[in-house]
């Protein structure tokens, strides 16, 4: 008798056990009719390439890479699509004919979750962007390619954000600065908070006059309720202040789409997932 393996997917972390990626890949695998299995993998630094390497030899199809292994796991890849080499971290890792590719679909999903769920046109934009490390590094190709007026990249220490506005510079209109320098000049259309403030329940501090009553502040982390930035964010007048539910359920969705081709309706999928009640807090997976 022959039995039909099931395509196996896992996301990989350290730690992992409060990922909701398995409860949304079940969710669109359900919608979309596809036979496969999502695990969560915890896997320590120093076991990642034996994990991975051996994961894919036993048939794996796909897995998705969270904290702390974005960075090494791209270097485990064949193949990396563009968007993973600016971004300089790999989420996503599939079975291709050429090989291992490693993609990386925060910034997509972050860019289609204002777009599409938050109906903001980023063209034209003033984006101010708090954070200077991975998770501000991962959304700015895919911010830049979407044509904003300006974004300014601002952090605690001032060299890192100068150092990432010079690297993206050739891209779009960066620039780097300290939270003292922000400019005041006029008001941000989009406020993202890329550091790990909240976390530390703080809020990078940023002069409330950036804020208008049409500015966007996106949390790309994500949680129960608010964090401290979105509560900071509405009491000094922001009009909307959201967390990043809907870019952890968008990039999901492309790599379900990477995997198999087909794309889910992320919609309902936001909506159980917001209802879900539970904390994590990677902004990733
Ligand atoms: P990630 O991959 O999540 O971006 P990271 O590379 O460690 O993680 O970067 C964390 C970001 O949060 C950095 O921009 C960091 O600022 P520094 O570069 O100055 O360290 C920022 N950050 C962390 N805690 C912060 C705080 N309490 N206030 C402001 N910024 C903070």
């Amino acid at each position: 008798m022959t039995s039909i393996a099931t395509d196996r997917y896992a996301v990989i972390g350290f730690p992992i056990k409060h990922s909701l990626s398995p409860f949304i890949h079940g969710l669109f695998a359900k919608q979309t009719g596809q036979a496969l299995t999502y695990a969560r993998l915890e896997v320590a630094p120093e076991n990642l390439e034996q994990t991975v390497t051996e994961f894919f030899e036993s048939g794996g199809k796909g897995l998705n890479v969270t904290v702390p292994h974005k960075q090494t796991v791209a270097l485990l890849a064949r193949f990396r699509t563009p968007r993973a080499e600016i971004a300089g971290a790999v989420n996503t890792l599939a079975v291709q004919e050429q090989g291992l590719l490693g993609d990386n679909t925060d910034g997509a999903g972050l860019l289609t979750d204002l777009t599409r769920n938050l109906s903001l046109d980023v063209a034209n934009t003033r984006i101010l962007l708090l954070g200077a490390g991975g998770a501000a590094r991962g959304v700015l190709g895919p911010l830049l390619s979407a044509g904003p007026d300006f974004i300014q990249i601002a952090n605690r220490n001032v060299d890192r954000a100068a150092q990432l506005a010079g690297e993206f510079r050739l891209l779009g209109n960066v620039d780097g600065c300290g939270f003292d320098a922000i400019s005041t000049d006029s008001t941000f259309d989009l406020i993202l908070n890329a550091t790990s403030a909240s976390l530390q329940d703080t809020i990078p501090p940023i002069p409330p006059a950036v804020i208008g009553p049409t500015t966007l502040c996106y949390e790309m982390a994500y949680g129960k309720g608010d964090t401290a930035f979105t509560r900071w964010a509405r009491s000094a007048g922001a009009g909307r202040a959201e967390t990043g539910w809907g870019m952890l359920v968008e990039q999901a969705a492309e790599a379900f789409h990477l995997w198999r081709g087909i794309r889910p309706d992320t919609k309902p999928v936001l909506e159980a997932v917001k209802g879900s009640g539970q904390r994590t807090t990677d902004g990733g997976q």
